[in-house]
């Protein structure tokens, strides 16, 4: 392993303005960024308050691999709160910069370096191993900056950090800068905030230059413009600079989605790495070489990362994804009803809209005179759920102008619903929810909840979607939807047949 990572999610990530952890989601991030195997977890600041010191100790007894550190000023009460939650490490931080020392501490320079000195010799007797950073290291005197780190490390610093906190760096700067530090003899760490976009950039930078750890954050969430993103950092190490982190890439992904989940932070579309577009095609010349040879138009394959490959049905969309999109559906047209269903997705791009699997399917069973007949219809749908009540649907279906009542229990409403529904149907057919996804397409508690279910029947997979603000009956109405595509006797015959 070549580099070292840092996360700082918990504590860098948690001071995204309007972002909170309880304790519990702290203990969830943190099993997760285990597994996906960084090797220091900065879980958060011990002093802050009694529920952050609950997610702290919460992250330690859960005796993951990684260390675990929480940060500290240079105050003896937060290194004493540190070790009240038993971490490894404190990631102790002094401004350096006449800036932070006059004007937010209104202190002197040797003011500051002697509580530097002081506090890391505290926090090393009390058998912690300590970070000694720098905050606005690079708007700081150089001499003092060095000096400081100096007698740290004579204190007993075993690393440094110098912290570019309003992302005052260049990568050029930055090779020069954390160059000139890694001379200092311990492992040095680069802290690179994004405020012009160069966050990654600069801690590459950093790292060549000497730098052996880099402080990072999932998604890049951090104070204003965010941190040094974990994923863009890592990638770009392994695929540009070839050199090897500890991180398991294939669940950076899941972990970007959770992160934004928990957060609340959402991921912008085209994001490097996680984004919902960083592997997704639109246009017909991209989408045919990425067909023919992914290396064309994609850098690293998604797969690497735990991501999926997309191609998107707008209007730059080619024939060649067209046709190949409808034969992954398991359907087959002749080169007029190709160029009708082609038209008709052509005109929805030029009036702004983008052509989804489930749209594609419609249009091109449309066109081929397959569209299905409601086989399976709802009457009637009653939930119960709320706390410590088992979650039950009763539904009423209309089932080829039969009425067909049944029950079911599930861990949630949906799944109770869709329970009662399955039983209901299961002498027509045996269907199998491959997938469930569910997305808000607005934003807010009354959000548009879009719902797309994957149903499995005889091998065949059918995609059906709803969009309502209401998420049981966007399930049911998806689910059925995908039903009556099943069972309609069009369709079923015409699968008999081999028509299909
Ligand atoms: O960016 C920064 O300066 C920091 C320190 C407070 C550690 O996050
Ligand atoms: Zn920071």
């Amino acid at each position: 392993m070549d580099v070292r990572i840092l996360d700082t999610t918990l504590r860098d990530g948690e001071q995204t303005p309007g972002v909170s952890l309880t304790p519990d989601e702290k203990l969830r991030i943190a099993i997760k960024l285990d597994e996906l195997g960084v090797d220091v977890i900065e879980a958060g600041s011990a002093i802050t308050s009694e529920g952050e010191r609950e997610g702290i100790k919460k992250v330690v007894s859960e005796g993951l691999s990684a260390e675990i550190c929480s940060f500290a000023r240079a105050v003896k009460g937060d290194v004493d709160s540190a070790l009240d939650c038993g971490v490894d490490s404190v990631h102790l931080v002094v401004p350096t910069s006449d800036l932070h020392i006059k004007h937010k501490l209104r202190k002197t320079r040797e003011e500051v370096k002697n509580l530097a000195i002081e506090t890391t010799k505290y926090a090393v007797d009390q058998g912690l191993l300590v970070e000694l950073s720098a905050e606005d290291s690079t708007r700081s005197d150089f001499e003092y900056l060095t000096q400081l780190f100096r007698e740290g490390i004579d204190a007993g610093a075993k690393r440094i950090c110098a912290c570019d906190t309003v992302g005052m760096l260049t990568p050029e700067k930055a090779y020069d800068f954390y160059g000139r530090l890694s001379q200092l003899g311990v492992p040095l760490s680069v802290h690179c905030h994004n405020d012009f976009g160069l966050a990654v950039a600069n801690s590459l930078s950093g790292l060549r230059a000497g730098a052996g750890q880099a402080h990072v954050t999932v998604n890049g969430i951090g104070e204003r413009a965010g941190n040094a993103s974990l994923e863009e950092t890592v990638m770009a190490l392994y695929s540009l600079y070839q050199v090897k982190t500890s991180i398991n890439f294939e669940m950076l992904y899941e972990i970007s989605r959770m992160v934004a989940r928990i957060t609340g932070v959402h991921i912008q579309p085209n994001k490097a790495i996680v984004g919902e577009n960083a592997f997704a095609h639109e246009s017909g010349i991209h989408a045919d070489g990425v067909i023919k040879k992914a290396e064309t138009y994609e850098p690293i394959t998604p797969e690497l990362v735990g991501h999926k490959r997309r191609f998107v049905m707008g209007k730059h969309v080619g024939s060649h994804i067209i046709r190949k999109r409808i034969q992954e559906m398991g359907l087959r047209v002749d080169d007029e009803k190709f160029q009708q269903i082609f038209s008709r997705i052509k005109a929805l791009g030029d009036m702004g809209k983008c052509v989804t699997d489930v749209d594609l399917q419609a249009i091109t069973e449309d066109v081929l005179g397959l569209m299905s007949e409601k086989v399976v219809e709802l009457d009637e749908l009653t939930i119960v759920s709320g706390n410590k009540v088992t979650p039950t649907a009763s539904v009423k279906l209309n089932i080829d102008s039969n009425e067909v009542l049944e029950a079911g229990i599930g861990i949630g409403p949906v799944d109770a619903a869709i329970v009662a529904i399955r039983k209901s149907i299961k002498d027509f057919a045996d269907i199998e929810l491959e997938e469930y996804h569910v997305d808000a397409i607005t934003g807010g508690t009354d959000a548009l909840i879009d719902v797309v279910v994957k149903l499995k029947h005889d091998g065949n997979i059918v995609t059906a979607r709803s969009t309502q603000p209401d998420i049981i009956m966007a399930s049911v109405e998806a689910y059925i939807g995908g039903i009556n595509k099943i069972l309609s006797s069009k369709f079923v015959k015409k699968i008999k047949e081999g028509d299909l």
